[in-house]
């Protein structure tokens, strides 16, 4: 069972109410304390703010992996894959390199699963061990709310019904759907739209169009953060 929607607003960030100045560290805590309710018994995750030169935090071979892109591009890979190293070294295993396989996959290294997200400001990652875990997906978003057209490109008849016109509430079902591909495409390898994906919201869980059950939570605050996971059962 995942644990659905989770109310993490006290844990907004804010921006700083005397200077006006938005503080880095202050974001990234205010991020993780976020994050820490959403994940599973096992996972740990991380958030960085994304810096001018945080490309030169990639790798050579994880640069000429991700090939042409934009800095500001290269900046959210560098800054994402900064955060898993950090993670990696938490769990007392040496900093590697996080390069994009098949349809840009994170490649983890061996005993790893985790998944990396950025969106303007922030990067985030999660990573726990694969015999605890056959997937983790992780996403940020804006808490933009989307338009009514791409809401109906992600709920299926049934999810629209149950969340009407809400346009954060749709956004986060985008977000959601996002990480539960994320969790699930390095171990099954199959491209999902977002009607491949039907989300239950009392039990926190999401199945496929193929039959692969996965868990998820969502904290709605400043960002949209999402986890989706699948525990190892054999
Ligand atoms: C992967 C995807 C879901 C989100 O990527 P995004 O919009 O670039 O946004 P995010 O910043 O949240 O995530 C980027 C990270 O996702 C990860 N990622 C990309 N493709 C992935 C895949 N096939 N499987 C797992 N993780 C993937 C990468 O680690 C990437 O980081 P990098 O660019 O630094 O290498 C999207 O790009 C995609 O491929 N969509 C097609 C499938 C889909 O969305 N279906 C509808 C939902 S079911």
């Amino acid at each position: 069972m995942g644990r659905g929607f989770i109310d993490v607003r006290q844990n907004l960030a804010t921006p700083a109410p005397q200077s006006g100045c938005i503080d880095p560290a202050r974001i990234e805590a205010e991020t993780e304390a976020s994050l820490q309710p959403l994940l599973p018994e096992g996972a740990i995750s991380g958030a960085r703010c994304i810096q001018r030169n945080d490309a030169d935090l990639l790798s050579p071979t994880e640069r000429a992996g991700i090939g042409a892109a934009v800095p500001k591009v290269l900046n959210a890979s560098g800054a994402a894959r900064a955060v898993a190293r950090r993670l990696m070294n938490t769990l007392g295993l040496p900093p590697a390199e996080i390069r994009r396989g098949p349809r840009r996959a994170p490649i983890w290294p061996a005993g790893l699963v985790g998944s990396l997200s950025h969106c303007e400001r922030i990067a985030v990652a999660a990573i726990a061990r694969s015999e605890d875990f056959v997937g983790l997906g992780i996403d940020i978003e804006p808490s933009e709310g989307i338009e009514p057209e791409l809401a109906r490109m992600v709920l299926t008849p049934h999810e629209a019904e149950l969340v009407g016109d809400n346009p954060q509430i749709a956004h986060a079902c985008f977000a959601i759907k996002e990480a539960v591909y994320k969790a699930v495409f390095p171990s099954d390898g199959l491209f999902l739209d977002f009607h491949d994906v039907e989300l239950d919201f009392q039990s926190g869980t999401a199945t496929t169009s193929y039959g692969r059950t996965v868990a998820w939570s969502c904290g709605l605050s400043a960002s949209i953060l999402t986890v989706a996971w699948i525990v190892r059962e054999d």
